[in-house]
């Protein structure tokens, strides 16, 4: 892989993972992969746009990420189970700091989780981001993750990056999907984007980022980094936020 910005030069697991450390102890990450033609799946799963590059890029980020988040019908059409990094990447983290493998946060308004589906399945408990009305409807939950109500009707994410702060889990990687990721543009709370563009066309059926906004969308970006391997290109884009915003 070929770093192309803000330097030229190769990358191996241990340099991504320094390229791709969060400038802050506060700092939301989106990564997404999308083809030439913007779709984000394939068949319902964005696993088939990928490639050995992107996939370093997403090791790399969830190795340095303190929690990852995902939209639960990204969790659930994924297939989604707790993120195991491996020895080598643990270890960077502990060096770091940082502790073991990152939890997983799912966000769901309804809770409609299957708990014998994989993302039950770890050490750690799963962080469920829910409503009350859930929650009520679905008390069990809590037997087999840690269940955290966030809102009546629907969640509100300002409350979710809040509770992770908390937890002192500050470096979050979202990695989708995209309504999920709209709610967090709209409520301002993501800092960068990190965007795959993967050389291939996969036509006009596939869903994408856009869709219904449910607030303001971000006006700017700045590029911050550009790795190339294999024809994917993996750009970094920090959101730009007006002189005196947070
Ligand atoms: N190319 C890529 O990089 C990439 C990455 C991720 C996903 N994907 C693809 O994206 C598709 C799924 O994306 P999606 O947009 O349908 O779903 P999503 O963003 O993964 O999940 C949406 C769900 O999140 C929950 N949610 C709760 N509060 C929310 C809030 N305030 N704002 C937004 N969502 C909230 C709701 O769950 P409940 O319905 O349970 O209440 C909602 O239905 C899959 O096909 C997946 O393969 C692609």
């Amino acid at each position: 892989m070929l770093q192309l910005l803000p330097e030229r030069g190769s990358l191996d697991s241990d340099s991504l993972e320094r390229l791709y450390a969060h400038p802050e102890s506060r700092h939301l990450r989106v990564n997404f992969i999308t083809s030439l033609d913007g779709g984000i799946e394939v068949d319902g799963r964005s696993g088939p746009l990928g490639g050995p590059p992107d996939r370093a890029a997403f090791m790399a980020m969830r190795a340095v990420a303190d929690v990852v988040m995902v939209g639960a019908r990204t969790a659930r059409a994924e297939d989604y189970g707790p993120v195991r990094l491996g020895p080598d990447r643990v270890g960077r983290r502990a060096a770091r700091g940082q502790g073991g493998d990152p939890p997983l946060a799912v966000v769901t308004a309804g809770a409609d989780l299957d708990t014998g589906s994989r993302m039950f399945a770890g050490d750690g408990r799963l962080i469920v981001y829910t409503t009350a009305t859930a929650v009520s409807r679905r008390p069990t939950l809590r037997r087999v993750a840690d269940v955290v109500v966030c809102g009546d009707h629907i969640v509100d994410l300002h409350a979710v990056v809040a509770d992770l702060r908390r937890r002192n889990l500050g470096r979050v990687l979202c990695e989708g999907g995209p309504s999920l990721t709209r709610g967090l543009f709209a409520a301002d709370l993501v800092d960068e984007l990190c965007l795959t563009l993967a050389p291939l066309l996969v036509g006009s059926a596939a869903s994408s980022l856009s869709g219904a906004w449910p607030g303001t969308v971000p006006g700017r970006f700045e590029l911050a980094g550009l790795v190339e391997g294999d024809g994917m290109l993996m750009a970094r884009y920090r959101v730009v936020r007006p002189e005196g915003g947070g």
